[in-house]
């Protein structure tokens, strides 16, 4: 059997995604507490968690939408907006805050003209804030999709963003 891509694709059809997330529901739904699980999985599948997806899930678990709706808005790695091919996220802990993570923000909003929280016109790069990922010994630090890059300053920031393709 051909082993299903759950990361985002452009290339499975809106009915071929519908299907993979009640595929998804299905194997979970009867696991005690894998609303969270369903939810990230799901995402994989369609990059975000649009208010038709919430629903979708919400009936087919037969819960009302205001369950499903608070916990992807409740959890910052969820997205009811469609994201950039780069999430860019900005540790604004307290070492990194300390150690530089406000003058990294200023240089990121400078590069890419939008304000944390928001997504580049051309669907690149989204901009966010996140606190402390464990990386204080070497603050500031940042994520680009899954990857942590510490000891940022903003000139290294500029060619870290420049070597993304
Ligand atoms: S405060 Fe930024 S990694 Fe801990």
């Amino acid at each position: 059997m051909r082993k299903k891509n759950l990361c985002h694709c452009s290339s499975e059809t809106e009915e071929e995604k519908l299907k993979l997330i009640d595929q998804i529901v299905d194997n979970y739904k009867n696991k005690e507490g894998s609303l969270i699980q369903i939810l990230h999985l799901v995402q994989g599948v369609y990059g975000y968690l649009p208010l038709k997806v919430q629903e979708h899930i919400a009936k087919k678990l037969n819960k009302p939408l205001s369950e499903i709706y608070g916990v992807t808005t409740f959890y910052s790695f969820f997205s009811t907006k469609p994201r950039g091919k780069y999430t860019i996220r900005v540790c604004l802990g307290t070492a990194c805050y300390v150690r530089g993570g406000k003058k990294i923000v200023e240089r990121l909003k400078d590069i890419l003209s939008i304000e944390p929280g928001e997504t580049t016109a051309d669907g690149k790069f989204t901009f966010e804030i996140m606190r402390c990922i464990g990386a204080c010994g070497l603050a500031p630090a940042i994520t680009i999709n899954d990857r942590v890059y510490k000891q940022v300053s903003p000139d290294r920031l500029k060619q870290i963003i420049s070597n993304l393709s």
